[in-house]
């Protein structure tokens, strides 16, 4: 099964790129996705959860919180308004019918995601797509069957359900932000 697919070109994500090198204070903020998780893949990443679960719904413990919900854009939305035009073609681009999460994730230079998948209500509910923001040659989104050296502007689809991984070997930070939309399925 072919585990990603290019679907766009020619966004201009410049803008967000600015946005947030401007604002590194973001990252970071929410830590619920590392916590209670020691051998967590995603410990070497900041995170800024753009939309997700409402916050007040964490009291009800991690387990609850990443089962069915609705998403809501979260108070750090405001700061980087970037994100919604981006969010929104993409959502015409592939017929979107619901927007779940949101996230934007920083790699460091060496950084890396060692290979695992994504399980839970939401991984599974929602497909994919990576839109990379700031992405120098060496920055590598891997996959079974090949790698994403992604560039600015284009945007893919990927499927979270088979092992993938990052290694940033470039001298810049890694930015990506995933977006997840319920496309329409007749089954
Ligand atoms: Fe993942």
């Amino acid at each position: 099964m072919q585990n990603f697919l290019k679907i766009a070109d020619g966004l201009n994500v410049l803008p967000l790129q600015l946005a947030l090198v401007r604002q590194p204070e973001l990252f970071g903020r929410r830590s619920a996705r590392k916590d209670g998780y020691a051998d967590s893949p995603h410990l070497a990443m900041s995170d800024i959860w753009v939309r997700y679960n409402h916050p007040d719904n964490l009291a009800k413990g991690m387990e609850a919180f990443n089962s069915e919900h609705d998403s809501v854009w979260y108070p750090e939305a405001a700061y980087i308004p970037e994100v919604r035009p981006i969010v929104m073609h993409l959502m015409a681009l592939v017929g979107g019918e619901r927007l779940g999460g949101v996230l934007i994730t920083k790699i460091p230079p060496g950084g890396t995601i060692a290979p695992h998948v994504d399980r839970g209500w939401h991984a599974e509910y929602y497909e994919k797509f990576y839109v990379p923001i700031q992405n120098d040659p060496g920055a590598v989104f891997g996959f079974e069957d090949g790698v994403i050296e992604g560039r600015p502007g284009e945007a893919y689809w990927f499927y979270n359900g088979r092992p993938h991984w990052v290694e940033n070997n470039s001298a810049r930070d890694r930015i990506a932000m995933i977006v997840c939309i319920r496309t329409h399925k007749e089954n």
